[in-house]
This record gives structure tokens, C-alpha cells and sequence, in this order.
């Protein structure tokens, strides 16, 4: 058999994982190895962009309908993927391309839509991956989501495997884990020993936190959380915006901006805006992000006892503070203490992605998205 030049001396296979998420704040990289049967060795290199003002507005745009937006979304597709080929060539810095086996790319959520077994499903990414390939010359994996819809699944959330490959613990004398990936939607991983994962978004993440904090401190977030802790949970408006039906809904289930959009806040700030400081609509919405969170452990998996967070949200220290005032019995750490930083998990979630398809392995699990049974998932771009 020919020698494979992506399979480096020690018979590791590297794959570059790219993720953009709901918070629309930029992509993230992992240059990720696995040894030649499959096992996780780690992530070798990770590099981040921003996006720039004029693209974040364009996706931005793009998440509700709007005039032209076919050739809006045509436009914003390519210039997604000339930054995604700018993460990649920073993590290839001193590396060929031949070295890496392929690139498993997100591309932006415009749509999320899927609708199980009655034809009305769909969920839309834009993405340019064939422009990737031909910046790149690495063969490129996309479109993720949308064989587990069309197998009657919600096409998400895609990493509670991964999550189980890198935290799961195989000892059932340990107790439960969980993780949660808070973006800017959140979604959570149930990982008991002995049983196969289980997941579903819980709700808002830090979308709506990102919203506020835009519109009123001009920043692109609330670092830290510094202004949130500062302010007062409205409690009426807690308990109004936790009366949305999907947060009791039973999974399998999955969400977005289409319905966690600034419109759904607004409509339940009504009347209580004028009784609200803004400040208070922040610590209102933080504190909504970690009673989702603390809910769904404690409707699906109350024997949790530690609670590993990935994502933006991690770095949110008044969400962190809140997540473990509600959780009490459980440790609530970030993902960094069991060895994978929290803006790397993502990113690494999709070069883990990209390996399954290459090696032609299902990567969905239908316990977690509904389909009606595991699916090979992604479509490949040739180098
Ligand atoms: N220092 C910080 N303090 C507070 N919040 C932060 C900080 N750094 C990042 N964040 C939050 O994290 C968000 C970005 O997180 P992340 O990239 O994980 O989300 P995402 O792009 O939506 O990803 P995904 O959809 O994969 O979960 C920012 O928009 C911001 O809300
Ligand atoms: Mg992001």
C-alpha cells in the first residue's frame, strides 16, 4: 500500500476542524491528531479570527428572510470561506498540506428549521467548500447536518459523540458526567458510564446575552460577565421567558436564532421593559442561560456530579458563578481541567467529524437527533 503523506511517522492522521457558530463572532481551528485506529490523541494547534464587521452583518442578515438574499448568501459564502482558508494556513504554518488527511468545515447556520418524518425539514448552512479546497488543496468535508434530517433526524446536535470520545468515562464506578457547549445557543451531552450518550440543545446560550450586550454597553459581548453580575434577575421576566414551550419539550430536539432571536426577547420585555434596567435584562438573561442548563440536568440527569463546560460561555465568569449556584451538587469546571480548552472542543468536534467520513463511519446517533438510524455524514470536496 502506498505511503499516505497525511499520516505522519508515528502513524497519527491530522484533520483541521472549522467552526463558526450562532454567535457569529468568527471561526476557530483545531489541527487535531488521531492515531491510525481512530483513538483521540489531541489537539495539535489551534488559531482563531474574528470576523469583520461588513461579514458578521452580512450573516447577521442572512438570519432572517430579506430581499436578494440568494445572491446575499452566494456572497457571504465566499468570503466565509477565504477566512476559514486564513485559519487554515495559520495552522498549517511550517506544515504541507499533504500532511493533513482533510479539513471538516461547519460553514454558518442561516436556517434551522428540521422537522421530523413530515417533509417540512430542512436546516441550511452556507458554505463554500469547494473555494476551500482550491485555497486549500486539502480535501474538504461539509454539510454535516443535512443526511441526518433527510433520515428524519434534527441534524443536531452533532457532538455529543465526540464529547463521549474525549470525556467520557468508561468507569461505571464514577458517577455521571455531563458537558455543555454554551455558544450562542447551548446544547448539553449526558455521558453515563455503560450507556450511549445522550444530548439536546437546552436554549439560549450566549446569543441573546451578545444581543444586549451589543445594544447596550457597544461591545461584542459582556466579557466576563462583569455587567451582568452587577445587575438584578427580574424575576417576572425569568419566569416569563422560561415559560417558552421548548424548554419542557422532550428531546430528541434542537433550536437556533430562528427561535432565540432578539424579537423573541423583545416580545416578553413588553410591558415589564419600562420596569427593568438594563443592566437587570442582562443578569435576567444570564441567569436564563444557566436555569435552562440546570433544568435539563435536572429533568434528564440528576445523578450529575460534575459539569464540564465548553464554548465561549466558559470564559463568561457571572454564567459560570450562576451555573453553580444552581447546580449544587455538582462540580461545574471548565473543559480546560480535563485537558481540552473551551473555544478548542467545537472546532476539534469537526476534524473529528471529518475523520468519521473519511473513514466512512457513522457519526450521528440517532438516540441524540431522532434519525432513523446512524448515518455516514458530510460530503467531500476533493483537494
Ligand atoms: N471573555 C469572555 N467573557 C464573556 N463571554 C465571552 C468571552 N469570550 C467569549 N465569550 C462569549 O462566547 C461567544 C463565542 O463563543 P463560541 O465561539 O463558543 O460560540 P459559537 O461561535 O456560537 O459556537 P458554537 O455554535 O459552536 O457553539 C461570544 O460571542 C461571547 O458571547
Ligand atoms: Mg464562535
Amino acid at each position: 500500500m502506498p505511503s499516505r503523506a497525511w499520516s505522519d511517522p508515528l502513524g497519527e492522521e491530522l484533520y483541521i476542524g472549522l467552526m463558526s457558530g450562532t454567535s457569529l463572532d468568527g471561526v476557530d481551528g483545531a489541527l487535531c491528531a488521531f492515531t491510525a485506529d481512530g483513538r483521540w490523541i489531541g489537539v495539535r494547534r489551534h488559531a482563531a479570527l474574528p470576523f469583520e464587521p461588513a461579514l458578521r452583518a452580512a450573516l447577521a442578515g442572512l438570519q432572517q428572510p430579506g430581499p436578494d438574499e440568494i445572491h446575499r448568501a452566494a456572497l457571504a459564502a465566499n468570503a466565509l470561506a477565504e477566512v476559514y482558508a486564513q485559519v487554515v494556513q495559520r495552522l498549517l504554518e511550517g506544515l504541507s498540506p499533504s500532511s493533513v488527511r482533510a479539513i471538516g468545515t461547519h460553514g454558518q447556520t442561516i436556517r434551522h428549521r428540521p422537522g421530523l418524518f413530515d417533509g417540512t425539514g430542512y436546516t441550511t448552512q452556507i458554505n463554500q467548500p469547494a473555494l476551500l479546497a482550491e485555497r486549500c488543496r486539502i480535501d474538504v468535508i461539509a454539510d454535516f447536518r443535512s443526511r441526518d434530517v433527510a433520515a428524519g433526524g434534527q441534524g443536531a446536535p452533532l457532538v455529543p459523540p465526540f464529547h463521549a470520545a474525549i470525556f467520557g468515562n468508561g468507569d461505571p464506578a464514577l458517577p455521571p458526567r455531563a458537558v455543555v457547549n454554551i455558544g450562542g445557543i447551548s446544547n448539553l451531552t449526558l455521558l453515563s458510564p455503560g450507556k450511549p450518550p445522550r444530548g439536546f440543545d437546552c436554549g439560549p446560550g450566549n446569543a441573546l446575552l451578545d444581543h444586549w450586550a451589543q445594544r447596550h454597553l457597544g461591545q461584542p459581548y459582556d466579557a466576563q460577565g462583569a455587567w451582568s453580575a452587577g445587575g438584578q434577575v427580574a424575576t417576572a421576566l425569568l419566569q416569563a421567558l422560561l415559560s417558552e414551550p421548548y424548554f419542557a419539550s422532550p428531546p430528541p430536539k434542537s433550536t437556533g436564532r430562528d427561535l432565540f432571536h432578539p424579537e423573541w426577547l423583545h416580545w416578553h420585555l413588553g410591558a415589564q421593559r419600562s420596569a427593568c434596567a438594563a443592566q437587570d435584562v442582562q443578569a435576567t438573561l444570564c441567569e436564563l442561560t444557566a436555569a435552562a442548563i440546570a433544568n435539563d440536568l435536572a429533568r434528564h440527569a440528576p445523578s450529575t456530579r460534575e459539569l464540564l463546560v465548553c464554548g465561549g460561555g466558559a470564559l463568561n465568569d457571572d454564567l459560570m458563578r450562576r451555573l453553580g449556584q444552581r447546580l449544587p451538587g455538582c462540580c461545574v469546571l471548565g473543559t480546560a481541567e480535563r485537558g481540552l480548552p473551551p473555544l478548542q472542543v467545537e472546532a476539534a468536534a469537526f476534524a473529528w467529524l471529518a475523520r468519521q467520513h473519511c473513514h466512512r463511519q457513522a457519526a450521528s446517533l440517532p438516540e441524540v437527533t431522532g434519525a432513523l438510524g446512524p448515518r455516514i455524514l458530510g460530503a467531500c470536496y476533493p483537494a
